[in-house]
Protein backbone atom coordinates (compact mmCIF):
# COMPACT_ATOMS: atom_id res chain seq x y z
CA UNK A 1 0.00 0.00 0.00
CA UNK A 2 2.05 2.79 -1.18
CA UNK A 3 -0.84 5.60 0.00
CA UNK A 4 -0.37 7.83 2.99
CA UNK A 5 -4.24 7.69 3.87
CA UNK A 6 -3.75 9.49 7.30
CA UNK A 7 -1.86 12.51 5.16
CA UNK A 8 -4.49 12.02 1.89
CA UNK A 9 -7.32 12.85 4.79
CA UNK A 10 -5.91 15.09 6.47
CA UNK A 11 -5.72 17.56 3.60
CA UNK A 12 -8.76 16.43 1.40
CA UNK A 13 -10.80 19.33 0.57
CA UNK A 14 -13.33 19.86 3.56
CA UNK A 15 -16.00 20.71 1.66
CA UNK A 16 -16.29 16.93 -0.34
CA UNK A 17 -15.78 14.71 2.27
CA UNK A 18 -17.59 11.78 0.48
CA UNK A 19 -20.90 10.81 2.97
CA UNK A 20 -24.02 9.01 2.66
CA UNK A 21 -27.56 10.10 2.64
CA UNK A 22 -29.45 6.63 3.12
CA UNK A 23 -29.44 5.84 6.83
CA UNK A 24 -31.65 3.29 7.27
CA UNK A 25 -29.50 0.12 8.39
CA UNK A 26 -28.15 2.89 10.93
CA UNK A 27 -31.66 3.71 11.82
CA UNK A 28 -32.26 -0.24 12.32
CA UNK A 29 -29.37 -0.41 14.67
CA UNK A 30 -30.10 2.38 16.73
CA UNK A 31 -33.75 0.83 17.30
CA UNK A 32 -32.50 -2.00 18.35
CA UNK A 33 -29.79 -0.75 21.11
CA UNK A 34 -32.90 1.05 22.05
CA UNK A 35 -31.36 3.46 24.54
CA UNK A 36 -30.02 7.00 24.16
CA UNK A 37 -26.73 6.63 25.31
CA UNK A 38 -23.35 8.51 24.80
CA UNK A 39 -22.26 8.01 20.95
CA UNK A 40 -19.09 8.10 19.54
CA UNK A 41 -19.17 9.48 15.61
CA UNK A 42 -15.28 7.98 14.74
CA UNK A 43 -14.37 9.86 11.32
CA UNK A 44 -17.08 12.24 11.37
CA UNK A 45 -16.24 13.97 8.59
CA UNK A 46 -18.57 17.47 8.32
CA UNK A 47 -20.43 15.78 11.18
CA UNK A 48 -23.56 15.49 9.03
CA UNK A 49 -24.31 12.28 10.73
CA UNK A 50 -23.54 13.70 14.31
CA UNK A 51 -25.40 16.51 14.31
CA UNK A 52 -28.63 14.53 13.03
CA UNK A 53 -27.78 11.72 16.41
CA UNK A 54 -27.51 14.90 18.62
CA UNK A 55 -30.53 15.91 17.84
CA UNK A 56 -32.36 13.23 18.45
CA UNK A 57 -31.15 12.53 22.06
CA UNK A 58 -28.09 11.16 21.59
CA UNK A 59 -25.03 12.73 23.93
CA UNK A 60 -22.46 12.85 20.95
CA UNK A 61 -18.60 12.72 20.69
CA UNK A 62 -16.94 13.25 17.20
CA UNK A 63 -13.64 12.60 15.97
CA UNK A 64 -11.69 13.12 12.57
CA UNK A 65 -8.02 14.02 11.09
CA UNK A 66 -9.65 16.79 9.07
CA UNK A 67 -8.67 20.09 10.61
CA UNK A 68 -11.26 21.91 8.27
CA UNK A 69 -13.83 19.64 8.38
CA UNK A 70 -13.88 19.64 12.39
CA UNK A 71 -13.46 23.13 12.26
CA UNK A 72 -16.75 23.94 10.27
CA UNK A 73 -18.75 21.25 12.15
CA UNK A 74 -17.34 22.71 15.88
CA UNK A 75 -20.49 25.17 15.90
CA UNK A 76 -22.74 22.29 17.56
CA UNK A 77 -24.28 20.44 20.01
CA UNK A 78 -21.71 18.73 19.50
CA UNK A 79 -18.52 18.02 21.06
CA UNK A 80 -16.30 17.53 17.83
CA UNK A 81 -12.39 16.70 18.07
CA UNK A 82 -9.75 16.73 16.05
CA UNK A 83 -8.12 13.23 16.28
CA UNK A 84 -6.28 10.34 14.73
CA UNK A 85 -8.14 7.43 14.75
CA UNK A 86 -5.30 5.41 14.27
CA UNK A 87 -3.89 6.75 17.15
CA UNK A 88 -1.30 4.28 19.10
CA UNK A 89 -1.95 6.07 22.13
CA UNK A 90 -5.44 6.07 22.53
CA UNK A 91 -7.86 8.70 21.46
CA UNK A 92 -7.89 10.90 25.05
CA UNK A 93 -11.94 11.90 24.78
CA UNK A 94 -13.24 13.07 28.14
CA UNK A 95 -16.44 11.47 27.44
CA UNK A 96 -14.62 7.91 27.15
CA UNK A 97 -15.84 5.03 27.11
CA UNK A 98 -19.22 5.27 25.49
CA UNK A 99 -22.29 2.95 25.08
CA UNK A 100 -22.79 3.13 21.20
CA UNK A 101 -19.63 3.88 18.39
CA UNK A 102 -20.40 4.77 14.91
CA UNK A 103 -18.22 4.50 12.11
CA UNK A 104 -19.76 5.18 8.70
CA UNK A 105 -17.72 4.63 5.43
CA UNK A 106 -14.44 4.99 7.43
CA UNK A 107 -12.29 1.65 7.70
CA UNK A 108 -12.88 1.02 3.85
CA UNK A 109 -10.54 4.04 3.38
CA UNK A 110 -8.06 4.42 6.28
CA UNK A 111 -5.18 2.51 4.85
CA UNK A 112 -4.08 -1.51 5.12
CA UNK A 113 -4.38 -4.28 6.78
CA UNK A 114 -2.51 -3.12 9.60
CA UNK A 115 -4.52 0.29 10.08
CA UNK A 116 -8.15 -0.95 9.77
CA UNK A 117 -7.54 -3.44 12.65
CA UNK A 118 -5.97 -0.39 14.68
CA UNK A 119 -8.98 1.46 13.91
CA UNK A 120 -11.40 -1.19 15.28
CA UNK A 121 -8.90 -1.96 18.30
CA UNK A 122 -9.56 2.01 18.64
CA UNK A 123 -13.09 1.78 18.81
CA UNK A 124 -13.44 -1.40 21.21
CA UNK A 125 -11.23 0.50 23.78
CA UNK A 126 -14.26 3.44 23.15
CA UNK A 127 -16.64 1.48 24.01
CA UNK A 128 -17.89 0.35 27.39
CA UNK A 129 -18.01 -3.55 28.12
CA UNK A 130 -21.27 -4.26 26.39
CA UNK A 131 -21.08 -1.22 24.60
CA UNK A 132 -22.36 -1.60 20.79
CA UNK A 133 -20.29 -1.27 17.68
CA UNK A 134 -22.12 0.04 14.37
CA UNK A 135 -19.73 -0.17 11.31
CA UNK A 136 -20.33 0.50 7.78
CA UNK A 137 -17.83 -0.72 4.64
CA UNK A 138 -17.85 -0.59 0.79
CA UNK A 139 -18.25 -3.99 -0.15
CA UNK A 140 -16.70 -5.79 -3.36
CA UNK A 141 -18.35 -5.37 -6.55
CA UNK A 142 -16.85 -6.61 -9.00
CA UNK A 143 -19.27 -8.94 -9.99
CA UNK A 144 -21.83 -6.82 -10.20
CA UNK A 145 -19.66 -3.96 -11.38
CA UNK A 146 -17.28 -4.45 -14.27
CA UNK A 147 -15.60 -0.57 -13.80
CA UNK A 148 -15.07 -2.02 -10.15
CA UNK A 149 -13.17 -5.31 -11.53
CA UNK A 150 -11.24 -3.17 -14.06
CA UNK A 151 -9.93 -0.66 -11.17
CA UNK A 152 -9.07 -4.10 -8.95
CA UNK A 153 -6.93 -4.84 -11.63
CA UNK A 154 -5.78 -1.79 -12.91
CA UNK A 155 -4.55 -1.07 -9.62
CA UNK A 156 -3.30 -4.31 -8.20
CA UNK A 157 0.34 -3.58 -8.80
CA UNK A 158 0.34 -0.83 -6.78
CA UNK A 159 -1.84 -1.62 -3.90
CA UNK A 160 -1.05 -5.51 -3.82
CA UNK A 161 -4.36 -6.37 -2.26
CA UNK A 162 -7.46 -7.62 -4.74
CA UNK A 163 -10.56 -5.49 -3.99
CA UNK A 164 -8.28 -2.42 -3.16
CA UNK A 165 -7.61 0.27 -6.02
CA UNK A 166 -7.59 3.97 -5.81
CA UNK A 167 -10.56 6.90 -5.63
CA UNK A 168 -9.48 9.59 -8.13
CA UNK A 169 -11.09 12.63 -9.04
CA UNK A 170 -12.51 13.82 -12.63
CA UNK A 171 -8.80 14.80 -13.40
CA UNK A 172 -7.64 11.21 -12.96
CA UNK A 173 -5.43 12.19 -9.85
CA UNK A 174 -5.56 10.06 -7.08
CA UNK A 175 -7.79 11.37 -3.59
CA UNK A 176 -6.91 7.84 -1.48
CA UNK A 177 -7.26 4.48 -1.69
CA UNK A 178 -10.42 2.36 -0.41
CA UNK A 179 -10.51 -1.19 0.20
CA UNK A 180 -13.84 -2.98 -0.72
CA UNK A 181 -14.33 -5.93 1.79
CA UNK A 182 -16.17 -9.29 1.69
CA UNK A 183 -18.21 -10.39 4.77
CA UNK A 184 -15.94 -13.36 5.92
CA UNK A 185 -13.33 -10.81 6.17
CA UNK A 186 -15.09 -7.91 7.77
CA UNK A 187 -16.50 -10.66 10.33
CA UNK A 188 -12.73 -12.14 10.41
CA UNK A 189 -11.58 -8.66 11.86
CA UNK A 190 -14.10 -7.67 14.18
CA UNK A 191 -13.76 -10.38 15.65
CA UNK A 192 -9.79 -10.05 15.79
CA UNK A 193 -10.33 -7.24 17.74
CA UNK A 194 -12.32 -8.78 20.49
CA UNK A 195 -15.95 -8.02 19.38
CA UNK A 196 -18.74 -10.04 19.31
CA UNK A 197 -20.56 -9.86 16.02
CA UNK A 198 -24.40 -9.60 16.01
CA UNK A 199 -24.69 -9.54 12.01
CA UNK A 200 -23.35 -8.48 8.84
CA UNK A 201 -25.90 -6.93 6.07
CA UNK A 202 -24.71 -7.24 2.76
CA UNK A 203 -26.97 -4.90 0.18
CA UNK A 204 -26.93 -4.25 -3.29
CA UNK A 205 -27.27 -0.15 -3.50
CA UNK A 206 -25.92 2.48 -5.83
CA UNK A 207 -21.72 3.80 -5.58
CA UNK A 208 -21.61 6.82 -3.00
CA UNK A 209 -19.52 8.91 -5.45
CA UNK A 210 -20.92 7.33 -8.36
CA UNK A 211 -24.48 7.52 -7.93
CA UNK A 212 -25.57 5.85 -11.26
CA UNK A 213 -23.16 2.75 -10.83
CA UNK A 214 -24.04 -0.90 -8.45
CA UNK A 215 -22.02 -1.54 -5.19
CA UNK A 216 -22.17 -3.00 -2.45
CA UNK A 217 -22.05 -2.08 1.63
CA UNK A 218 -21.50 -4.15 4.33
CA UNK A 219 -23.28 -3.38 7.98
CA UNK A 220 -21.61 -4.47 10.53
CA UNK A 221 -23.23 -4.42 14.08
CA UNK A 222 -20.81 -5.86 16.79
CA UNK A 223 -20.64 -5.86 20.84
CA UNK A 224 -17.80 -5.47 23.06
CA UNK A 225 -18.06 -8.53 25.66
CA UNK A 226 -19.64 -7.84 28.71
CA UNK A 227 -16.96 -10.75 30.21
CA UNK A 228 -14.38 -8.71 29.51
CA UNK A 229 -14.26 -6.69 32.89
CA UNK A 230 -15.34 -9.83 34.72
CA UNK A 231 -12.93 -11.59 33.36
CA UNK A 232 -10.23 -8.77 34.01
CA UNK A 233 -11.34 -8.71 37.55
CA UNK A 234 -10.75 -12.70 38.46
CA UNK A 235 -7.62 -12.21 37.05
CA UNK A 236 -6.54 -9.62 39.29
CA UNK A 237 -8.02 -11.39 42.50
CA UNK A 238 -6.59 -14.54 40.95
CA UNK A 239 -2.91 -12.57 40.73
CA UNK A 240 -3.47 -11.13 43.57
CA UNK A 241 -3.66 -14.21 45.96
CA UNK A 242 -0.44 -15.44 44.71
CA UNK A 243 1.39 -12.77 45.40
CA UNK A 244 0.47 -12.96 49.14
CA UNK A 245 0.91 -16.49 49.37
CA UNK A 246 4.34 -18.06 50.75
CA UNK A 247 6.72 -19.57 48.14
CA UNK A 248 6.25 -22.99 47.80
CA UNK A 249 8.28 -25.36 49.81
CA UNK A 250 9.91 -28.58 48.75
CA UNK A 251 7.94 -30.68 50.56
CA UNK A 252 10.90 -32.81 52.05
CA UNK A 253 12.45 -30.07 53.15
CA UNK A 254 9.73 -28.75 55.05
CA UNK A 255 8.63 -32.54 56.30
CA UNK A 256 12.35 -33.23 57.25
CA UNK A 257 12.31 -29.87 59.20
CA UNK A 258 9.14 -30.55 61.17
CA UNK A 259 10.35 -34.38 61.98
CA UNK A 260 13.78 -32.85 63.22
C1 LIG B 1 -15.82 8.63 3.50
S1 LIG B 1 -15.64 9.84 4.72
C2 LIG B 1 -17.01 9.47 5.80
C3 LIG B 1 -17.40 10.63 6.68
C4 LIG B 1 -18.56 10.36 7.66
N1 LIG B 1 -18.35 9.18 8.45
C5 LIG B 1 -19.86 10.27 6.92
O1 LIG B 1 -20.32 9.17 6.62
O2 LIG B 1 -20.41 11.34 6.62
C6 LIG B 1 -14.25 9.20 5.66
C7 LIG B 1 -13.84 10.07 6.82
O3 LIG B 1 -12.85 9.40 7.61
C8 LIG B 1 -11.90 10.35 8.02
N2 LIG B 1 -10.62 9.69 8.31
C9 LIG B 1 -9.86 8.94 7.47
N3 LIG B 1 -8.73 8.53 8.11
C10 LIG B 1 -8.79 9.04 9.37
C11 LIG B 1 -7.92 8.97 10.49
N4 LIG B 1 -6.76 8.29 10.45
N5 LIG B 1 -8.29 9.60 11.65
C12 LIG B 1 -9.48 10.29 11.71
N6 LIG B 1 -10.33 10.39 10.66
C13 LIG B 1 -10.00 9.78 9.50
C14 LIG B 1 -11.78 11.29 6.83
O4 LIG B 1 -11.18 12.52 7.13
C15 LIG B 1 -13.24 11.39 6.39
O5 LIG B 1 -13.88 12.47 7.03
Amino acid sequence: MTRDSQRDWASFDPENIPTKADASELETFLVEVGHKGSLLDLGCGNGILSRALAARGYRVTAVDINEGAIASARESVVSFHVRDILSTNGLRLAAAPFSIVVCQLVISVVGGVAQRARLLQNAHDSLEPGGWLYLSASGISDDINSGYARLYDEDFAETGEHGTYFSRDSDGEILYSTHHFTEPELRALLEAAGFEVSRVTVNKEASSRRPDQAARFLYAVARKPERILRKNVTQRRKDAKKKKRPPPQNLWVALGSKLG
